[in-house]
């Protein structure tokens, strides 16, 4: 079979399902890849697609070893003793596009810091997208309010602007929309909508260093921006975060805040500890790993966008195979995980666990993503605890379990399949492994079943 006679087959057989519009066969794509049936699946003991190993992350930049070692041996490893601290805060800050900066202990410690300083508070609602690690909502619960989850756009894998409003109550503070992925939201929406009804918006960009929205870098679009710089992200440095803004104000709060409620800039000296304040400093060790990291962070960028547009190019034909899709007005997204939906029907029913596992014994590691976490067991034990008796009423808790429905959210967690962003560090044939270990699945579905 050749090439063409592939892209042929497999366009009109994704155009057959779920679309009655026959397109014009000029319009076919290429694939750069051919099938080659006859192999038998690696699941079955077949010859797997691949067998070398993926770039390893993190990656150590040797040249920063000495500046490590030169802070333990100053024994000054607290940021007040140092001034790593503050030079990572304004080299980021810079890199962001945003005024200020604010190094944290954790990208969980960013948005707690967020969340208190923008006066979200015991009793409060804060809308947030249901497709995300569990700190986004955490945060919300830890600060004693309700996050209260808006349906999620399954194309672009992040919040949907269009359900937002439906579900404002008079309680809600602030809007939690997260570039989950590295996948920037549509923040004109959300912003407009935070503007027409008086909400504070956080961004949770904890997985978008460098994506951009209209050109503007994720975590400088809302009212404050937060980062992660645990081991796995893109800049690591074992457990880190970062809060951005351009209000110096309110810049100011956040420092004194996570500095145990001590003065700050515009937070005055009227005592020794005139706000409510918790200890979120980052140490003078991780500044310098973070200094060290940012040196690759644009370069690593260029590279996993470059080969995430190649593979996207050469899978998006495969039947049942839906890439993501960048939302209106994202310009770039960072690709912390690089997503796709697949759609078994396309796949004689195999279910996705049986893909995903095919894929791996391909050589090609995978995972399914987040679960539909707005029906965890931590949501019906908040709304069953004493506080949020007391803070919420009987009838705002029993409204707020029936509207805990997100059908396309759920549909979504049954549908992604993601690979890791290590994966896209490396090169074009990389990406043509993953590409022909999933043709090989897609050309062997009848056997998986
Ligand atoms: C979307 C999102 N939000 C928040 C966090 C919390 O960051 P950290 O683990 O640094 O506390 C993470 C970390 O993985 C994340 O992915």
């Amino acid at each position: 079979m050749d090439k063409k006679e592939i892209s042929r087959r497999y366009f009109l057989e994704k155009a057959s399902i779920g679309t009655a519009s026959v397109m014009a066969v000029g319009a076919m794509p290429a694939f750069g890849f051919y099938s080659k049936k006859t192999d038998k699946p690696a699941i079955h003991g077949g010859q797997p697609v691949r067998t070398k190993g993926w770039p390893e992350w993190p990656i150590w930049n040797k040249d920063a070893e000495e500046d490590i070692l030169s802070v333990l041996r100053s024994g000054n490893w607290y940021r007040f003793r140092g001034t790593k601290v503050e030079e990572f805060e304004k080299k980021y800050a810079e890199l962001m596009g945003a005024r200020r900066c604010l190094a944290t202990a954790s990208g969980t410690t960013a948005l707690l810091v967020a969340l208190h300083v923008l006066g979200i508070d015991a009793g409060d609602e804060v809308l947030v997208s249901p497709y995300t690690f569990i700190a986004t909502y955490n945060v919300v619960f830890l600060s004693k309010a309700l996050p209260v989850f808006v349906d999620t756009d399954q194309e672009t894998f992040t919040m949907n602007p269009a359900k937002i409003e439906e579900r404002i109550t008079e309680r809600t503070k602030a809007i939690l929309p997260v570039h989950i992925l590295g996948l920037p939201c549509d923040m004109d929406k959300i912003n407009a909508i935070a503007k027409k009804h008086n909400l504070k918006v956080i961004e949770d960009a904890c997985q978008a260093w460098l994506a951009e929205y209209q050109g503007k870098k994720c975590g400088t679009l809302g009212d404050l921006g937060c980062f992660s710089f645990q081991n796995s992200k893109h800049l690591p440095a074992g457990e880190g975060g970062a809060v951005i803004g351009n209000d110096d104000e309110i810049m100011d709060r956040c420092f004194s805040h996570h500095n145990c409620g001590r003065p700050y800039g515009s937070v005055k000296a009227t005592s020794n500890y005139p706000v409510l304040g918790s200890n979120r400093r980052i140490q003078e060790f991780q500044a310098v790993i973070l200094m060290s990291q940012m040196k690759r962070l644009k370069k690593d960028a260029d590279t996993r966008l470059e080969n995430a547009q190649y593979l996207t190019a050469k899978i998006k034909d495969i039947p049942g195979i839906f890439p993501y899709k960048l939302g209106e007005g994202a310009t770039r997204s960072a690709y912390h995980l690089y997503p796709f939906r697949y759609k078994k029907e396309y796949f004689n029913n195999v279910p996705r666990e049986k893909f995903l596992d095919s894929l791996r014994t391909e050589g090609i590691p995978c995972s399914g993503g987040y679960g539909p976490q707005n029906k965890d067991g931590l949501i019906e034990a908040a709304l069953n605890s004493k506080s949020y008796k007391r803070l919420f009423s009987e009838d705002r808790l029993k409204k707020y379990r029936e509207e805990n429905h997100l059908p396309n959210n759920d549909q979504l967690c049954r549908e992604a399949v993601l690979f890791q962003q290590n994966m896209l560090l490396g090169t074009k044939s990389d990406m043509d492994d993953i590409a022909n270990a999933i043709v090989k699945v897609y050309e062997n579905r009848d056997k998986l079943i």
